[in-house]
């Protein structure tokens, strides 16, 4: 597919300032997440990181040469002010690991080596990545540049807490890579959602039967979390009310995470007021224990059957409160999945609902990808045949930005 706003960061240029701390060992790491996303990635090293990590290596997995010197050798014909120009291509600057040192340089426009001439000439955002001995971290002086720089709009990472490399414990741990490179995306993707409010739920509910066992389907969450982590992306707040799963959400999104059926419409109920948009991607118990059993039911027992009971349905509980919010469900069918998506759409008072094939293989539950079809009132507004879970969630949001 093509057209979603920031769904490609391919070409997009960052530049990844490394300056000398221990943390500087994970610079590569960073470099090669970037990379991954089809970002071209610039370092820049102040003379102090070089105590830490090589040129050579960043040079390696970069694929570019690494920028050192404010006054480099120019070979004849290709002259340009290189810090100038390296400020000026740049979509992001990323200081990773950022020293107490530089932040105070950054601080106080202090420009005396390529990398602080660098963020004192861009007019990219910038996202600065402290790490560093937990007192240096707590002191004044660090604590007021930081809220200089935080002010003027750039953005901080707040550093992990646990052992540091000096042998203290707190904050000041550089935050893995894969965060690093998460925090990196979010600013990097086009704001198309911002000041939108999305409550998305998602994942299975587990229905108690006794403290042993438990009713529950097979959704692992994927679906939803690909909604997540793109609403975000594209500046969305999120808040995700999440079945148990065995994910972790995007960093930046709100999660309650909730167990059965009768949570989650409390969790729905008690959140839906702040929300423009409801996503209803979590496969909800239709049927739940009569009763639960507050002992282990014993082999002894000779059970022969379980009584049930129908759930709550929370999307037509809920439908009173509507408003003009935006609601958006899901169907998974295994057959006439387009007479079925219909009826659930009207029968639930849906603005739009994603109908997806389950019970075969690359559709459904668990799989990566997914295939059906997106319908609302007006009918069908898209097929979709095994499209990756993360892509059809920047379409089905597509779908929910041309409708608010
Ligand atoms: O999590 P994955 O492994 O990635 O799998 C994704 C998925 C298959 C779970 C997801 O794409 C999906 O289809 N979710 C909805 C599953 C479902 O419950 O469908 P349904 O046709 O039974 O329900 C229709 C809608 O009503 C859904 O939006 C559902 O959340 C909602 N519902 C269902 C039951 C109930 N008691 N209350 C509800 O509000």
């Amino acid at each position: 597919m093509g057209g979603t706003p920031g769904e490609d960061l391919a070409g997009k240029q960052v530049i990844l300032g490394v300056t000398g701390g221990i943390a500087a060992y994970k610079a590569p790491l960073v470099v090669r997440g970037l990379k991954s996303l089809g970002i071209d990635v610039r370092v820049v090293m102040t003379d102090a990181s070089r105590y830490f990590v090589t040129p050579t290596t960043l040079q390696t997995l970069s694929g570019r040469p690494v920028h050192t010197e404010l006054f480099p050798e120019t070979p004849p014909g290709a002259f340009e002010v290189e810090h100038i120009a390296l400020a000026d291509r740049a979509d992001l600057l990323l200081i990773a690991p950022a020293t107490a040192d530089f932040i105070a340089k950054m601080a106080h426009g202090i420009a005396d080596d390529l990398l602080s001439c660098i963020a004192l000439a861009t007019k990219a955002p910038v996202l600065v990545c402290p790490s560093m001995n937990v007192n240096m971290y707590l002191h004044p002086a660090t604590r007021e540049n930081l809220d200089i720089l935080q002010k003027r709009g750039v953005f901080i990472l707040e550093p992990a807490s646990g052992e540091l490399a000096c042998g203290w414990e707190g904050a000041g741990r550089l935050p893995e890579p894969e965060r690093i490179v998460a925090e990196s995306k979010k600013i990097l993707y086009q704001k198309d959602l911002a000041g939108i409010s999305l409550l998305v739920t998602c994942g299975p509910t587990c229905e108690d039967i006794d403290p042993v066992r438990f009713i529950t389907n097979r959704s692992t969450g994927k679906m939803g979390a690909a909604l997540v982590e793109a609403a975000g992306l594209r500046g969305a707040r999120v808040k995700v009310i999440s079945g148990p799963v065995n994910r972790e959400y995007a960093p930046w999104a709100d999660v309650i995470m909730v167990r059965s059926a009768g949570q989650m419409l409390d969790a729905v109920r008690d959140n839906l007021s702040g929300a423009d948009v409801l996503v209803m991607a979590a496969a909800v118990a239709d049927y739940v224990p009569e009763t639960y059993r507050g002992a282990k039911i014993k082999k002894g027992d000779k059970l022969t059957s379980l009584g049930l009971k129908s759930s709550p349905d929370i999307l037509s509980t809920i439908r009173p409160f509507k408003d003009d919010k935006f609601f958006v469900g899901f169907a998974a069918e295994t057959d006439n999945l387009s007479d079925s998506a219909r009826k659930k759409l009207m029968n639930k008072g849906l603005d739009m609902i994603v109908a997806n094939r389950v019970g075969e293989s690359g559709t459904g539950f668990g799989s990566d990808t997914n295939s059906g079809l997106i319908l609302s009132e007006a009918g069908v507004l898209d097929h979709f045949e095994q499209v990756e879970k993360e892509v059809l969630a920047h379409r089905i949001l597509d779908f929910i930005r041309e409708r608010l």
